[in-house]
């Protein structure tokens, strides 16, 4: 069946004090709109709708950047939830299937609830997505007949008996994309808030004598973010998490508090990373490489027993083929690094092809900007770069061809060629002793004087 998002990320996030909108702050490294986004992608959605308010035009182009089919929907004054919803009645209309309803501001809803709401839709019109609070606070209370929802009322409505409850609404909700439209369409504003609630639609389900269920998560799973505080103690949640996984999965972290990990990190088995390493978003580094000490990744692909570190800098586009080693203040950015290939100290290498076996030595650095445009630079296999070569791109170095130290390459080096681009070494005997003797007695004559 098939199944359509709405995204709710109107609001002004005001307790985060802050100018960009909430749901762009970084969690894992990545915005939080997005960590609702990719847990519901594994539902396939026909389409995404995301409903901006503040900072509308900010929030929609990270979204599309991470889904060019997601529709944004502007809901210029937040009237409440279920107000937000409608908004975006003609962007799903003509969808068939269910609609699943999501906060941007929470980002801890896992794939495998969302696939259990899908299948309690079975036996039932309305499913809410609820949790036992061990605070309930100011939750909305899912008022419950046996294993049957009744309604939802907000804390600000509720009675004494009602605030009792523990079982709360985390927001999240599905059912069939027709039908959801239909009753938020009669959901009024008449309550404590003033607002148009959507939990609303619960009580008007159960009048027309349709069915609505619970489906239970973890209260964790429903944190949402509202101030700096919170999304602090959500990233210490998610490394937490994120570190255990890996450990789970075979992978050797020797101090595991100390690494940090992005969202969608994937790393292999056997793989061993080392103290104070951060991965930033886009990295996957397949089994048995390793990650030395405090290195910083974004970005890059590091392949089967590379070693990359300690104090390496792998930027976007890093790309480093089987048993490549980057070594300590190295920074590689869109570079393919064939196999084998070694940049072992102090160089940078952007915007470059390195072939396989290829020795790039310290002090290696690829002149990629010209202060308007980016060139590459291509290093044929099996070359040799001396240390400090500057490589002007665009530049290419052939295959087997040697660099002599110091050197900088301005012209294409032809196969096997020995290129030499500095100055000829001229020695006077004698004439460095003269020199600083005479300097010398310079400092003398000044400190009499
Ligand atoms: C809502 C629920 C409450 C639930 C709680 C869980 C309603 C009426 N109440 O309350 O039952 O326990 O979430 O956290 O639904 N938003 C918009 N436009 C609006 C209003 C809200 O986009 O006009 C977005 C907000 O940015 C936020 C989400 O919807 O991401 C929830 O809104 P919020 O104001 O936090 O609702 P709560 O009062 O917390
Ligand atoms: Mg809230």
């Amino acid at each position: 069946m098939s199944v359509s998002l709405v995204i709710l990320a109107a609001g002004q996030g005001s307790r985060m004090l802050s100018d960009m909108p909430k749901v762009l702050h970084l969690l894992a490294g990545v915005p939080l709109v997005l960590h609702a986004m990719r847990a519901a992608r594994t539902l396939e959605p026909a389409r995404v709708a995301v409903v901006t308010g503040h900072g509308g035009a900010q929030v929609a182009q990270v979204v599309q950047a991470e889904d060019d089919t997601a529709i944004i929907v502007t809901q210029s004054e937040q009237l409440g939830t279920a107000h937000a919803v409608a908004q975006a009645r003609a962007a799903l209309e003509g969808q068939a299937g269910d609609v699943v309803v999501l906060y941007g501001d929470t980002p801890f809803i896992r794939p495998e609830t969302l696939q259990a709401m899908l299948a309690a839709r079975a036996s039932h019109d309305l499913v809410v997505l609820g949790f036992d609070a061990a605070d309930p606070g100011r939750y909305g209370r899912l008022v419950t007949d046996g294993d049957r929802l009744e309604r939802i009322v907000e804390f600000k409505d509720a009675t004494g008996a009602e605030r009792a409850i523990t079982l709360c609404n985390s927001g999240v909700l599905c059912a069939d994309r027709a039908l959801l439209f239909d009753l938020i369409s009669e959901v009024g504003n008449d309550n404590a808030a003033g607002e148009y609630y959507l939990t609303d639609i619960v009580a008007l389900a159960r009048a027309r004598g349709l069915s609505a269920g619970v489906v239970r998560c973890a209260e964790a799973e429903t944190l949402g973010i509202n101030t700096r505080a919170e999304l602090a103690s959500a990233e210490a949640a998610f490394q937490a998490r994120a570190r255990a996984e890996a450990l789970e999965n075979g992978v050797t972290l020797s101090a595991p508090e100390t690494v940090i990990f992005a969202q969608d990190t994937v790393i292999g088995r056997d793989a061993l990373v080392e103290p104070y390493v951060v991965f930033g978003p886009g990295v996957t580094v397949e089994s048995g490489a390793t990650i030395r000490a405090f290195s910083h990744l974004e970005g890059a692909h590091v392949s089967r027993g590379a070693i990359v570190g300690p104090y390496a800098r792998l930027r976007p586009g890093a790309e480093l083929a089987e048993d490549v080693r980057i070594g300590n203040f190295v920074e590689v950015k869109a570079a393919q690094i064939d196999e084998g290939a070694k940049v072992n100290h102090l160089s940078y290498v952007g915007d470059a092809h390195v072939g396989a076996g290829a020795n790039l030595g310290a002090g290696t650095v690829t002149c990629n900007y010209d202060g308007v445009f980016k060139h590459r630079t291509e290093i044929g296999a099996g070359a040799f770069i001396g240390s400090s070569t500057m490589l002007v791109a665009p530049v290419r170095v052939g295959a087997g061809a040697v660099t002599g130290s110091g050197s900088v390459i301005t012209q294409d080096v032809a196969d096997g060629a020995l290129a030499l681009g500095r100055a000829r070494q001229e020695t006077r005997p004698g004439l460095g002793r003269r020199l600083m003797d005479r300097l010398r007695a310079t400092k003398a004559a000044r400190g009499k004087g």
